[in-house]
Parts: structure tokens; C-alpha cells; sequence
């Protein structure tokens, strides 16, 4: 270089710069350090950036030479987060996160009835690894209930182990004769109590009622206490709806009695009719009538084509309704004509 020109950049750098090239500053890259930080670089001389901890680098290219121009080529360098997997689930929990990269935190809460056991919260670390170790969800636990009438009642587990969790039932007794009020069975409920436990008590019903149209069995006229049990009998004829035996309940009530259903007269004085599929004179055969929820067939006549159809008709509790079509003969009628019951049958009559 001639002498005076180097005065001339001594005298004006910025001069000097336009006419001995140099780089400014390599363009920041964020998350990404430069191994050589100027404010001016020489030509031909490089550079060359590292991603920060947490941070990978793209395809992109990490190093740079300042050019002749006084320029860098164009950069293509970035740095990305590095992320860590995804975490496993958390059973009987629930996990709150936004992303799974350096930084990203997670926090982790269990379901009502379990307890989080561990760290309620993890971040994703530069290794690419999540701090810590996860939590669990464990249920709950139920100490053995406290029972204050001890001898009395007592319970047993519907699950194996000795230990009971959340959600977990046992089911009481009380040691006869004494009613057990309450609910038989608890559960273990999220707050780690039980649900409920009943109490044991002496419960007396009163001497039984009999029934209409019924008895009561070898009834004695005393007091019966809890789940003490009576049976009932129906009087000839009657047919008997509901369960023979009614219970003391824990109420000191008896349990529902049965009913006695009356028989039924069939209200004609002549007729043949078809009792259990077989054909019956009315005045001989079912005089005493029909039990209650029996049916009988009555024999109608189909005038126009001289045929016969049967009709059912039931016995409700001591009512019988004869089929509207039925009409009972007279005397002179059974002597000129044949009785329906022994017409050829109508085809396909209602
Ligand atoms: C239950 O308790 C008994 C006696 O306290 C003990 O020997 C047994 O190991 C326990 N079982 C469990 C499953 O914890
Ligand atoms: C008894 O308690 C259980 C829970 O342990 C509940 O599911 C059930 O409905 C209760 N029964 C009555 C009759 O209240
Ligand atoms: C537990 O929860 C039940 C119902 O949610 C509540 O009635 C009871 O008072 C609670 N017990 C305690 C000790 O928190
Ligand atoms: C009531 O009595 C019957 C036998 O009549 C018995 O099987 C049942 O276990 C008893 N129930 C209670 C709760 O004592
Ligand atoms: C028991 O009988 C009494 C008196 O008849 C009645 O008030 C009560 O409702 C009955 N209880 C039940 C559970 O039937
Ligand atoms: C029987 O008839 C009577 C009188 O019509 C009526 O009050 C009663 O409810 C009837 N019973 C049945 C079971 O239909």
C-alpha cells in the first residue's frame, strides 16, 4: 500500500473501510452464541455459532466467512428447542402441559379419591429429559370403621386385603335378634370416612293381622320380633296372591301380606262351555263356578253362516262378565235347535 493512502485511513476510517473491505457483525442467531464476538471481522475470516444449551441447530449451516464484499452469506442457521417425550400417562390423574420442549413444564393432579404421590410438576431439561421422576395416583385409604356398639355389629370387606381404598365397600351385620337400621353397606368415600354405619336395635312388630277371606297359620297372639316370620292360608275356594309368609321388618312393620281373590259363579243357568279345553255342561260340571284367574269359553252363534265361535271370559276376583255375543236358550229353544256348542266351527270368527 502506498504510504499516503495508509495515512489517508489513519486520518478517515470510515474512508479506509470503503475501499479495504471489512464485516460488521454477524447477524444474531437466536439462541446461538458466536465463538468470536468484534465489532469488525477481516475478510476471509469465519465464524461460527453454537446453539445454546436446550437448543439444537437446524439444518442450517453453522459456519460463515467474511466475504470480499464485507458481507456474510446469507444465514441459514436456527436454533430449535429440544424436546423432551412425551411423558407416560398419569392413571387416575390428569396431566396439564402445553408442550413437551426445553422449558415446558407439566403439572400433574390426581382424580377425587386418589392421592398424588411425588412432584406435582416436571420441566423439560436441556438434555432433553424431564426433571425428577413422576408422580402416581394412589387411592385413597379407609381406616377400619370405629364401631361404638362393639359385639353388636360388625362388618366385613367385599374386597380382598386388609387395607380399604377409595371406592372400596364393606358390608355390616347386626348379631340377632337385632334389626340392623340404616345402610347395610359402605363405601369409602374420596375424604378417606365411610359413607355411613348403621346402628343395631331391638325392633318389635305388633300381634299380625289376618287377612279378608284368609287366616293367619299356628299364629300365637304375641309380639314377634325382628325377621320373625308368619304364613297365611286362604279360605276354600279363594285363591291366594302374593308371598304365603309376611316378616317383621326393621321398620316394625310387617312385610306385605297376601290377598285372597274370590271364586266366581258363572251367571247362567244352562250352558255348554269349554273349561281347560274340554267341553262342559255349566248346571253339572261348574256349579261351584271357576277360581279366581280361570277362564272359561263360551259358544256364540254366527246367525248368517250358521256357525259357532268361542269367546273367553275370565274370573277377576270374584267378577265374571259373560262374552256380550252369548245368549242363554230358552226351554223351547234347546227342544227345535242345535246348540252352538255342537255348530261346525266358524272359520276364522273374532
Ligand atoms: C393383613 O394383616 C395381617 C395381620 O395384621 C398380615 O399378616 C398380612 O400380611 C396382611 N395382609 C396384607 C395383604 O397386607
Ligand atoms: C347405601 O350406600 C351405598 C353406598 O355405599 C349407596 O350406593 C346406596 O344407594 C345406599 N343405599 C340406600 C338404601 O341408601
Ligand atoms: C367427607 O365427605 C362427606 C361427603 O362428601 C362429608 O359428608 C363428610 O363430612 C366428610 N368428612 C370429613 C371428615 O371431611
Ligand atoms: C332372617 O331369617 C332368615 C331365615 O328365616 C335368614 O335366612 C336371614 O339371614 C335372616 N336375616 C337377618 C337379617 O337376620
Ligand atoms: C309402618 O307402619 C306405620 C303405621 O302403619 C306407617 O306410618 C309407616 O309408614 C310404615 N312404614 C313403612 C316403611 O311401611
Ligand atoms: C268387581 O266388581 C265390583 C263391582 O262392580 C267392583 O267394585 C270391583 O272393583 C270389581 N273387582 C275387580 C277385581 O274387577
Amino acid at each position: 500500500m502506498h504510504p499516503l493512502a495508509l495515512l489517508g485511513c489513519l486520518v478517515a476510517l470510515s474512508h479506509c473501510a470503503l475501499t479495504t473491505k471489512v464485516c460488521p457483525r454477524p447477524p444474531e442467531v437466536l439462541f446461538a452464541t458466536l465463538n468470536v464476538d468484534k465489532k469488525v471481522y477481516e475478510v476471509g475470516e469465519e465464524v461460527e455459532y453454537t446453539c445454546r444449551p436446550g437448543f439444537m441447530p437446524n439444518s442450517g449451516q453453522r459456519k460463515y466467512t467474511c466475504l470480499p464484499t464485507g458481507k456474510w452469506a446469507f444465514n441459514t442457521l436456527l436454533c430449535l428447542p429440544k424436546r423432551c417425550p412425551p411423558p407416560p400417562p398419569l392413571q387416575n390423574g390428569k396431566m396439564d402441559f402445553e408442550e413437551f420442549q426445553y422449558q415446558s413444564t407439566v403439572t400433574f393432579s390426581c382424580d377425587p379419591g386418589y392421592n398424588l404421590v411425588g412432584s406435582r410438576m416436571s420441566q423439560c431439561m436441556a438434555d432433553g429429559k424431564w426433571t425428577g421422576t413422576f408422580p402416581q395416583c394412589q387411592p385413597v385409604t379407609c381406616a377400619p370403621p370405629s364401631l361404638p356398639e362393639f359385639g353388636v355389629i360388625s362388618f366385613r370387606r367385599l374386597h380382598p386385603g386388609n387395607v380399604s381404598h377409595f371406592l372400596d365397600t364393606i358390608q355390616f351385620e347386626c348379631v340377632p335378634p337385632l334389626a340392623l337400621i340404616g345402610n347395610e353397606t359402605a363405601t369409602c368415600m374420596a375424604n378417606g370416612t365411610w359413607s355411613s354405619i348403621p346402628v343395631c336395635k331391638v325392633v318389635n312388630c305388633p300381634t299380625p293381622i289376618g287377612i279378608e277371606n284368609g287366616f293367619i297359620e299356628f299364629a300365637v297372639r304375641r309380639t314377634y320380633h325382628y325377621n320373625e316370620s308368619v304364613s297365611f292360608g286362604c279360605q276354600p275356594g279363594f285363591v291366594m296372591e302374593g308371598s304365603k309368609h309376611s316378616r317383621c321388618e326393621n321398620t316394625g312393620n310387617w312385610s306385605t301380606k297376601p290377598v285372597c281373590r274370590a271364586p266366581c259363579k258363572i251367571p247362567v243357568k244352562k250352558a255348554v262351555v269349554l273349561y281347560n279345553g274340554e267341553k262342559k255342561r255349566v248346571q253339572n260340571d261348574l256349579k261351584d263356578g271357576i277360581l279366581h284367574g280361570e277362564t272359561v269359553s263360551f259358544f256364540c252363534k254366527n246367525k248368517e253362516k250358521s256357525c259357532a265361535y268361542t269367546v273367553d271370559a275370565a274370573c277377576v276376583d270374584g267378577n265374571f262378565t259373560l262374552p256380550a255375543c252369548f245368549k242363554e236358550r230358552g226351554f223351547f229353544s234347546t227342544l227345535v235347535k242345535k246348540d252352538p256348542s255342537e255348530m261346525k266351527a266358524c272359520e276364522d270368527e273374532a
